[in-house]
């Protein structure tokens, strides 16, 4: 796997593939890489002869007090578990090389609805940088087919809307959520978790089955998303919120049906877990 750090040297690579005729695929990453991420690039595999992925820990998507400065960056080790998995290219800039004029001067990119709600809600401006650079690195890269987390419920919607609304001739593949054995979904955030912390960690996933059970016996969706918080907080969990929400839209609704998710965001200590639920059918 060769690895670059330069846009001229990577775009050299790219222009090679695309005159063999050869798809490629990318995968967006902030590093630290676990499973999570490895299984992405098993998708990208599977969708295209070529894959890049990406490292970038994005600043225009953390807010003024989340965790910029300790965000775990482990390119070396990135690098081996790339390269094992059969990465092809890994595109790991500086901020100075993706964003040269500095981010003030930035051209942004923000995607109405789907961003504003949920994480929206509580992150104010967090899905505009990632819309922002992850459109740069699709301009930048031009892949066939790109690879997103379905742990990352929002973002893979909002992804969804900027690629439908500005016609990017791009596939995006929702890949599902991989999860420890106690149903935590992975995550990099996750190794903030303290022992104790990350034994209580796994009933995040489990408020949502069960609400999802609750729901699927009709029960009202008021009553189970109200007890389902009581039931984060007696965990020792401050949730942010509990919602059920139509999964192209993120509007809320009130029937547990095809094209439904539960999405559920809460503090465990100082750390912020995501997870969500499809329905199945
Ligand atoms: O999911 C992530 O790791 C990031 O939000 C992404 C998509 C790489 C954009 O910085």
């Amino acid at each position: 796997m060769q690895t670059f750090d330069d846009i001229t040297a990577l775009q050299g690579i790219l222009a090679d593939w695309r005159r063999e005729d050869s798809r490629i695929a990318l995968v967006p990453t902030m590093g630290n890489l676990h499973e999570g991420h490895l299984g992405l690039v098993d998708a990208a595999r599977q969708h295209a002869g070529r894959v890049v992925a990406t490292i970038f820990v994005n600043p225009l998507q953390f807010g003024p007090d989340e965790d910029l400065d300790r965000y775990p960056r482990t390119l070396a080790e990135d690098q081996r578990l790339l390269a094992e998995r059969g990465c092809d290219v890994l595109f790991a800039p500086s901020v100075e090389t993706l964003y040269p004029q500095g981010q003030s001067a930035l051209t942004r990119v923000s995607v109405p609805q789907v961003s504003q709600g949920l994480c929206g809600a509580h992150r104010p401006g967090h899905f505009d940088g990632v819309a922002t650079v992850v459109s740069l690195l699709f301009n930048l890269i031009r892949p066939d087919v790109a690879c997103f987390g379905e742990k990352d419920f929002q973002q893979l919607a909002v992804i969804r809307k900027l690629v439908r609304d500005q016609h990017m001739p791009i596939d995006i593949i929702g890949v599902p959520i991989v999860r420890g054995r106690d149903g935590l979904a992975l995550s990099s955030r996750n190794r903030y978790l303290d022992d104790e912390a990350r034994a209580q960690a796994g009933r995040l996933h489990q408020c949502l089955v069960e609400s999802a059970r609750r729901l699927e016996q009709s029960e009202s969706h008021e009553q189970v998303l109200t007890q389902g918080m009581e039931q984060l907080k007696a965990a020792g969990f401050r949730p942010d919120y509990l919602c059920l929400c139509d999964a192209t839209t993120l509007r809320p609704i009130s029937t547990w049906q095809p094209g439904a998710v539960l999405l559920v965001a809460a503090w465990l200590g100082n750390t912020r877990l995501i997870d969500n639920l499809s329905f199945r059918s």
